[in-house]
């Protein structure tokens, strides 16, 4: 939550700063403010709104500094106001500061600080960092060339929580320091120009070299050179990693929408997950794993964690694991996991999956389950990523980048992904021969058939506008068809901000049925063979009380009438969520189109969840 973006160099910084802040604007888009080192002095212009209420503040184009920090902010204390917008500047004016991430002793810092005589213009956790450092500044009596780092190092080792701070001074017109704690921060390396921000892609059509920082690391950047240090200011030593992701993959490519551009990729990004591990003919290739058979043979419960979006495509590996691979599957909640206590040994292995690679609590659970004892698999989408930095192992998904905050491309391929691993489990394991070649077979026919799919976007559009102005619309579905309509209901309530909630079908008579009233729209998947007779008497349960049905389906349903019927392409029952959640991504969207909303940025909501 929350984007920072930083440039140290010889060009303008504010319009660098500005197109980053557009990049990094699904972090959050509460408030957004740009500080540059100036002739003379910082300056530093905030705004309530979004980054284009920003760029037309007063004074904006009259920035010349070649040094700045810029912010993007998803507001956690203080509510969206331009004062309580970053950057913040301590007391004096000199030093200031932009973060992301929560400090959660700031009342005590900033009881601290008031009786030095500080005083705050904010409600905001963050204003108590450039008056901490301020502080530190002060009383050091050594002055050498890293005053300004020992002041914000001696700051930082009085904050507990998590933060990524970047932090310019006048004193030090040709330096900029950077820390993070639980944050993500990367530097981007140019030619006698470097750049800081939250995630690659925001600066990736400026370089393509970056380095990452682990927890508690600062860096000190000047306009050719970049110092890396530990927690004890002892100097470390780091590579860049190349990143290969065209520039061109985070930009709308003519579509009037990230998710749209997102939806539509789905074929590529399926295909080129599936193909990195599993090459036709020969056996499933994890390089980035070295499970050995009796490994495997021992373990006793494999554990699938992660958040939103992600903790559905774990519902739908369960299926595949248990059946195919025989090993008990357990999907759990990050949030929850890292707080029940869960039985975790060496005889459990935990898998973590998170597009972003980011997410609080999916990396708390995480280093939970290792400290436990577990061996660890992190499945994420962004390289270099902090969970894949704390995992034992890591398998990415190859999606490409993921701007819109409703995740779409990064489920079906986080589902891709994890039938890989089952196959790559069960072949090791000498388990299931004829299930393993029958997924192998519809693995690779799932790109193809995710473009038929697509080709029923027009239907689901007349549907959508049909049913835009509902309160209510539920979703129903049995096994893994449950597990999709669990996905399809968060896309629609996310970026629709209609009410939504998703059943198991056999469950409705236990209570839901009594919110079925006439005109209400109903939404089935129906694609689990044994099923669908099953299926068929829920939803004429809800027909007889007066709903509207619509139904995704790859079976003949032939005899019976719903309002509307989207016919998808037959596959193995353990990755149909492949297929059916894309009419369902289509009918969130169109909704979210026909209401007028904001269908990347939806209210409230930031793409990573870098805060509990
Ligand atoms: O980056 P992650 O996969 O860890 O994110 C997890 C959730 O925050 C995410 O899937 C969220 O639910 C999406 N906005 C859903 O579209």
């Amino acid at each position: 939550m929350c984007g920072i973006v930083g440039y140290i160099g010889n060009k303008k910084a504010e319009p660098i700063l500005i197109n980053g802040l557009y990049k990094l604007e699904y972090r959050g888009y509460d408030s957004a403010g740009i500080a540059t080192i100036e002739k003379d002095a910082i300056k530093n212009i905030k705004n309530k709104g979004r980054v284009s209420d920003l760029e037309k503040t007063d004074g904006i184009e009259n920035l010349e500094g070649t040094i700045g920090i810029a912010h993007t902010r998803w507001a956690t204390h203080g509510k969206p106001s331009s004062i309580n917008s970053h950057p913040h500047l301590d007391n004096s004016k000199h030093f200031a500061v932009v973060h992301n991430g929560i400090i959660e002793n700031y009342a005590d810092l900033k009881a601290f600080l008031e009786k030095q005589n500080y005083t705050f213009l904010s409600d905001t956790d963050t204003e108590i960092i450039p008056n901490l450092i301020h502080y530190n500044f002060v009383q050091d009596k050594k002055d050498d060339n890293f005053k300004f780092l020992r002041a914000v190092k001696n700051a930082c080792y009085m904050l507990k929580g998590s933060y990524a701070i970047e932090v310019i001074s006048d004193y030090f017109k040709d330096e900029m320091i950077v820390v993070r704690k639980d944050s993500p921060l990367v530097i981007g390396k140019g030619i006698n120009e470097n750049y800081i921000s939250s995630d690659i892609p925001a600066i990736l059509s400026y370089t393509k070299d970056f380095y990452l920082l682990n927890d508690n690391e600062f860096a000190k950047l000047t306009r050719e050179n970049i110092e890396f240090f530990d927690e004890n200011l002892v100097k470390l030593e780091k590579a860049p990693i190349n990143i290969s992701w065209n520039p061109l993959a985070a930009e709308k490519d003519g579509y009037e929408d990230f998710m749209l551009k997102e939806i539509y990729e789905q074929p590529r990004a399926i295909r080129e997950t599936i193909w990195a591990h599993l090459p036709e003919i020969s056996k499933c290739q994890m390089d980035e794993l070295n499970f050995s058979k009796e490994y495997l043979e021992g373990l006793e419960k494999i554990y699938l964690v992660a958040c939103g979006t992600a903790m559905h495509a774990c519902l739908v590996a369960k299926n595949m694991l248990e059946n195919i691979c025989e090993i008990p599957a357990e999907v759990d909640v990050a949030s929850e996991f890292r707080y029940r206590n869960p039985l975790i040994n060496s005889k459990t292995l935990c898998i973590f999956v998170s597009q972003s690679g980011e997410t609080a609590d999916t990396i708390a659970a995480l280093k939970l389950s290792k400290s436990k004892g577990a061996k660890t698999v992190a499945i994420s989408n962004v390289s270099g990523s902090s969970i894949t930095r704390e995992a034992d192992y890591t398998i990415y998904t190859h999606a490409g980048p993921e701007i819109a905050v409703a995740s779409t491309k990064a489920y079906t391929s986080q589902i891709a992904l994890l039938a890989v691993l089952t196959i790559y489990f069960a072949e090791i394991l000498e388990r299931n021969p004829v299930q393993v070649s029958n997924l192998k077979e519809e693995l690779y026919c799932l790109p193809e058939k995710i473009t038929d799919t697509l080709k029923c976007s027009n239907r689901v559009k007349s549907f959508a506008q049909k049913v835009y102005k509902e309160k209510d619309i539920f979703f129903l579905g049995r096994g893994v068809d449950y597990a999709a309509s669990l996905e399809g209901s968060l896309k629609l309530k996310e970026i629709s901000y209609i009410h939504s909630e998703a059943y198991a079908s056999g469950e409705l008579k236990h209570g839901p049925i009594a919110l079925i009233e006439d005109g209400v729209t109903v939404v089935s998947v129906i694609t689990t063979p044994s099923l669908v007779g099953k299926s068929i008497s829920n939803i004429q349960e809800v027909i007889t009380r007066g709903a509207k049905t619509f139904i995704i389906t790859n079976q003949d349903l032939e005899g019976h009438t719903f309002d509307e019927v989207i016919s998808i392409p037959k596959t193995s029952s353990y990755v149909s969520p492949i297929l059916s959640i894309i009419p369902l991504q289509l009918f969130a969207y169109y909704i979210s189109k026909e209401k007028g909303l904001d269908v990347d940025k939806p209210r409230n909501l930031a793409k990573s969840v870098t805060v509990e």
